[in-house]
């Protein structure tokens, strides 16, 4: 599989994750008595997003560079 694409799936099924993690969070906290730990658990999918998201975000900018590149220094 192609590296991008592997990058795009990553992200769109830790988004899932985060989700979960956060409907989660909502429930732990809304207890009487609210179990703190719980509400940590999106942090680490949301930083897997960050980086996954902001890669995904420059991919089009550099592939248009790249292009522009190649038409200019063919060969
Ligand atoms: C934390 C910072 C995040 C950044 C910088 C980010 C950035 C991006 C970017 C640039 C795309 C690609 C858009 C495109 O060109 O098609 C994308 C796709 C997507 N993002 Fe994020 N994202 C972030 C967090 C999240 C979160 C929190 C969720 C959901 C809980 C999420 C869910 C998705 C989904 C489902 C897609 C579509 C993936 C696909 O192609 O199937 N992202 N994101």
């Amino acid at each position: 599989m192609n590296w991008n694409r592997w990058i795009r799936e990553s992200h769109r099924w830790v988004s899932l994750a985060f989700t979960l993690a956060v409907i989660a969070s909502f429930v732990a906290l809304a207890q009487k008595e609210p179990v703190v730990w719980v509400s940590y658990l999106p942090l680490p999918p949301l930083a897997l997003l960050l980086f996954s998201g902001l890669y995904l975000f420059v991919l089009p900018y550099v592939s248009r560079w790249r292009r522009a590149d190649a038409a200019r220094f063919p060969g």
